[in-house]
């Protein structure tokens, strides 16, 4: 079924708002989002009617409580301490709607906190402290790199190599990955909001750090047989199955930063030991059955934030909002779909 909810609607409103908070702070957009997500299409393949990064998830609803501490910190709605109902996306990183869950790769967690007035807080976190580019230009420079040879199929090792050799850095991000075990589930991972992101309180004093969203649970990873086993595809029936136990929920944790710090890179964590702030709790709440629900023309720009949040410097930041809108017009078009 074609679906264009409001909710898409008033992304694209927002995503257009937004646009001029972009403008401020980079005077244009470095790279064009078409080329851009062309690119993502040469370098990992198309797949119609799938997000162009993020592609194979589920849709599920949830409710956020914010902190007194949060209050302290922020002005924001989201944590006036009222339940606020929230457009919950899991993802396996990638392109690929067929990604074997089983795989030691991305996981993401995109949000969108429906708050009163129609305000919206749109976010997408990975399950990795840091992200695979430190700039637009490097990302795109990346995914280039590992464009496949039209004779091989395959990325060039030569020309992989010597991205790597120029840019050390991205491999922060695969390294990390590949450090950790298959999770055992969507709800058993962190996930980090990598970019820096300030905070405003009624005094006017804006305090910016970096956050993590932290299963109450516990992180729980997989053995290499426990992966196998489990086959390609556990994900979505392992959430279902955990939230109906009621058993699903995370700590939204904010490390403040301080001053001194970097806090406008996506490569780079603050310091260990910064003071860690609860922000609140997001419980889970209810999972789709299927492929649809409210977020599946969701973009999760994370350019659209409510009053009380403002973005850092990080220039990756504003670059990811066109791109996103291009990729949610391809794959309207095409028929959205996730699974
Ligand atoms: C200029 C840099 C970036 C570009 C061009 C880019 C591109 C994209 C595109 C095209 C999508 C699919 C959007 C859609 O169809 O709705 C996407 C999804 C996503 N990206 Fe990025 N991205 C960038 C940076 C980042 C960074 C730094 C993060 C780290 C937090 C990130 C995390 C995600 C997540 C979690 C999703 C899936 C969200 C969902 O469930 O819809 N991206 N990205």
């Amino acid at each position: 079924m074609y679906r264009f909810s409001n909710t898409a609607y008033a992304v694209a409103v927002v995503l257009f708002a937004s646009a001029t908070t972009a403008h401020a702070q980079t005077d244009k957009l470095p790279l064009d989002p078409n080329a851009f997500v062309n690119q993502f299409e040469a370098t990992f393949g198309k797949f119609e009617g799938a997000r162009r990064s993020g592609a194979k998830g589920i849709c599920a609803m949830g409710e956020f409580v914010g902190t007194a501490d949060a209050r302290s910190l922020s002005v924001s709605s989201a944590f006036s301490g009222k339940p606020v109902p929230v457009v919950v996306r899991f993802s396996v990183g990638g392109a690929n709607l067929k990604a074997p869950d089983n795989s030691r790769t991305q996981r993401n967690l995109a949000l969108q906190f429906d708050l009163p007035n129609g305000e919206q807080w749109m976010m997408g976190n990975i399950s990795a402290p840091v992200f695979g580019a430190a700039t637009p230009e490097q990302f795109f420079a990346l995914l280039a790199s590992r464009q496949p040879d039209p004779a091989t199929k395959a990325p060039d090792p030569a020309k992989v190599k010597a991205f790597n050799d120029a840019n050390p850095e991205v491999l922060l991000l695969p390294k990390y990955l590949a450090s950790q075990p298959v999770p055992a589930s969507f709800a058993s991972v962190n996930y980090w909001g990598v970019h820096g992101f300030g905070f405003t309180n009624a005094a006017g004093v804006t305090q910016f750090g970096k956050w993590i969203f932290e299963p109450v649970a516990g992180v729980q990873g997989l053995s290499d047989e426990e992966a196998k086993a489990k086959g390609a595809n556990f994900l979505f029936d392992d959430l279902r199955q955990r939230v109906k136990e009621g058993k699903v929920a995370f700590n939204f944790n904010l490390e403040l930063a301080q001053p001194g710090d970097k806090i406008d890179s996506a490569i780079t964590p603050l310091p260990e030991g910064r003071k860690k702030v609860n922000l609140g709790q997001l419980k889970l709440l209810s999972v789709s059955e299927d492929g649809g629900g409210a977020c599946l023309n969701v973009t999760f720009n994370p350019m659209v934030m409510p009053k009380g949040v403002v973005a850092s410097a990080d220039p990756l930041l504003p670059a990811r909002a066109a791109p996103y809108a291009v990729s949610l017009g391809r794959r309207l078009t095409e028929g959205s779909k996730q699974q």
